[in-house]
């Protein structure tokens, strides 16, 4: 029974498919009424969010199944009872359980209890279904291909730029990631990434300086304070101010594109000019979450 964790367990050809049956869905959603028929998906969340949470119950409802939410009343996920008994319990009555949740160690144990795939919908370590919409997106723009892509994520070393590295890296894209000293990506994911990019095709570069972005096709950010951390904005603008995206450095990289996973802190991160011009890819991205999704789900479930 597999799962998705991260896109680090899938294969250069699974990614690709996965993408592909997302573009086919987007443009057919009529052939996948029936996908989900009959089957019910928990969906849980011990963090706030708006693009995941619509996305997957909408989702779900296109391919015929069931969307049951579990909203923050439950608290964090372990403490009104263990992992392994939420996890046995809801084996009992869905198909598969999609959670959002503070570490990344809940879901490998929601993982290892329940008998039905278990989907990361984002972790301090990860967010695997936004890295697939973002690719998925990607691939669209250039009309139907990933090849001589590149990519530069520019902000915090987070779980954002952790997956869009690796499924990056999986799918032969040279992925550039530029974060302020102290703010670097995790470095056992960076070799790891290295390493998967050696296998694939692909390149990860690491610098703190914004150059690295030069002659890069799309720029990406994420929001500088992620939902937990506890910085104080003022601090972080003070660091990450050489690291915006604006009309300047979009200029002078080069970037065709702007993307960002959101929510976006306008003026803060990006400003507006660059989040509402043309190469922005913002809206495409949040509407693929829910095609990247259906096909992921459909692909686990389908076994
Ligand atoms: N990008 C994203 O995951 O958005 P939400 O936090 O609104 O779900
Ligand atoms: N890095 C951000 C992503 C939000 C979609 C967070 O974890 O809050």
């Amino acid at each position: 029974m597999q799962n998705f964790l991260s896109v680090k367990d899938y294969s250069k050809e699974q990614l690709l498919d996965i993408i592909k049956l997302a573009v086919d869905f987007k443009q057919n959603p009529a052939k996948y009424s029936q996908a989900l028929a009959g089957k019910s998906i928990a969906t849980i969340y011990e963090k706030p969010s708006l693009r995941t949470r619509v996305s997957f119950d909408v989702g779900i409802a296109k391919m015929g199944g069931h969307a049951v939410y579990l909203d923050q009343q439950n608290g964090q996920l372990g403490k009104r009872e263990s992992v392994k008994d939420f996890a046995l319990n809801l084996s009992c009555w869905v198909d598969a359980i999609v959670a959002r949740v503070f570490d990344h160690n809940t879901l490998v144990e929601m993982a290892e209890h329940a008998s039905v795939p278990v989907v990361n919908s984002l972790c301090n370590l990860y967010h695997p279904c936004q890295a697939m919409a973002d690719y998925q997106t990607l691939y669209e723009v250039r009309g139907g291909s990933l090849e001589g892509a590149s990519i530069a994520y520019i902000g915090d070393g987070n779980n954002v730029a952790h997956s869009l590295m690796l499924a990056g890296a999986i799918l032969g894209v040279d992925v550039r990631v530029i974060t302020p000293l102290g703010y670097s990506a995790d470095a056992n994911i960076i070799q790891l990434a290295q390493h998967l990019a050696a296998q694939n095709g692909g390149k990860i570069s690491i610098s703190h300086d914004v150059d690295l972005a030069n002659g890069v096709e799309a720029i990406y950010n994420d929001t500088w304070i992620s939902m937990g951390d506890s910085k104080s904005l003022e601090d972080i603008q003070k660091i990450f101010a050489p690291y915006q995206t604006n009309a300047e450095l979009m200029a002078k990289t080069g970037a065709k594109y702007f993307m960002h996973c959101q929510p976006v802190y306008r003026g803060i991160e990006a400003t507006d000019d660059v989040v509402d011009g043309e190469g922005s890819l913002l809206i495409q991205q949040a509407e693929n979450r829910m095609h990247a999704q259906n096909a992921v789900l459909m692909t686990l479930l389908s076994k």
